[in-house]
């Protein structure tokens, strides 16, 4: 089983962090620890003299505990398995924060492992839960929800325009026999839609809108970020990394519309060409930056040029 995940934007990310080079005493947050490429390139750069990491995956947690035994044993390092917005929600972090990373969505080993079910090319239990403990799976979504409610998530989470016809042939073939793998799914998705757009299985928006609402990926996200910001450090930054257009939209408003801080980038940073070709899954990435506190003023180029001007005359 595959337990590699590149971490996406790494440089973009540390660029953003670069203002807190060489200062001391910093605190770094990491969200979404996956196999925590983001967390060492961070507490390597910066040395934060403390960084939290929390993941609600439990294998990406037991590996965190693993990596950063010693780290954790000093106290430097501190390491939890919960949802983020738990962590931000009670407080976890005893001091405000200087740095914070939420690199959203799933890690390459969730999506690789077939017993996660978060694959439609990939037979396993029709799962799709990033936290194991938690009871909500796509199966008893798919099995239980009534069928006006599945066009619903198909439509709002998955951007499906017709989804009634797959709807209509989930309910009617769950009374025989219900559904519990991803396969199973996926094949009566591509009989009833078939395959329209080449390259682009007819399962996707189905699976990610599916994905979306077991784990409530939307909703984590508007709660969390007025509260993170609340607790962040004076000049303190935020950076969130989304793969979907829907989260994208909602970091960039709760952001622009923030009257704690301003949006560090103006316009949405993306990976490299290069970035992409050496990782596919870097494609969708998006990166917004926010800083707390008053936006630092820009010089007006008018008054500038009107005070050179009324100088010049001086000298005349
Ligand atoms: C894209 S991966 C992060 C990869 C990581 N930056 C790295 O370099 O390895 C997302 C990870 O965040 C976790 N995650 C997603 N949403 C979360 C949430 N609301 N709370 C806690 N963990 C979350 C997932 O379980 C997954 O392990």
């Amino acid at each position: 089983m595959s337990e590699l995940h590149i971490p996406v934007l790494l440089n973009e990310v540390l660029e953003m962090f670069s203002p807190f080079s060489g200062q001391k005493n910093l605190v770094y947050f990491d969200g979404t620890y996956g196999r925590g490429g983001h967390f060492k390139a961070v507490v390597e750069k910066f040395s934060p003299v403390k960084a939290y990491a929390t993941d609600q995956d439990t294998r990406a947690y037991d590996q965190a505990l693993q990596t950063w035994s010693d780290e954790i044993k000093i106290g430097r390092v501190e390491v939890h398995h919960k949802n983020f917005l738990e962590f931000v929600t009670e407080n976890k972090a005893a001091e405000k924060i200087d740095m914070a990373l939420l690199d959203l969505g799933v890690s390459s080993p969730q999506l690789d492992q077939a017993d996660r079910g978060f694959s439609f090319n990939k037979d396993g239990p029709l799962d799709m839960r990033m936290n194991q403990k938690q009871e909500l799976t796509a199966a008893k979504i798919i099995n239980e929800f009534e069928a006006e409610d599945l066009i619903e998530i198909f439509k709002s989470y998955g951007e499906v325009q017709n989804p009634a016809r797959v709807v209509r042939a989930v309910v009617n073939d769950r009374v025989a026999k219900p559904f519990t793998t991803t396969l199973q799914l996926a094949q009566l998705i591509e009989r009833v839609d078939g395959w329209k757009k080449k390259g682009f299985h007819p399962a996707t928006q189905y699976f990610m809108a599916l994905r979306l609402v077991v784990n409530r990926e939307l909703q984590v996200v508007e709660e969390v970020l007025p509260l993170l910001i609340g607790q962040m450090q004076d000049k303190g930054r935020i950076a969130v990394i989304t793969f979907h257009s829907l989260e994208d939209r909602l970091v960039k408003n709760i952001f622009k519309n923030s009257n704690d801080g301003f949006l560090v980038n103006k316009k949405v940073i993306v990976p490299s060409e290069n970035e992409c070709k050496m990782n596919v899954r870097a494609r969708s990435a998006k990166l917004r930056v926010f800083q707390k506190g008053a936006e630092p003023e820009k010089p007006d180029k008018f008054a500038l040029r009107r005070q050179q001007r009324d100088m010049n005359s001086e000298v005349e």
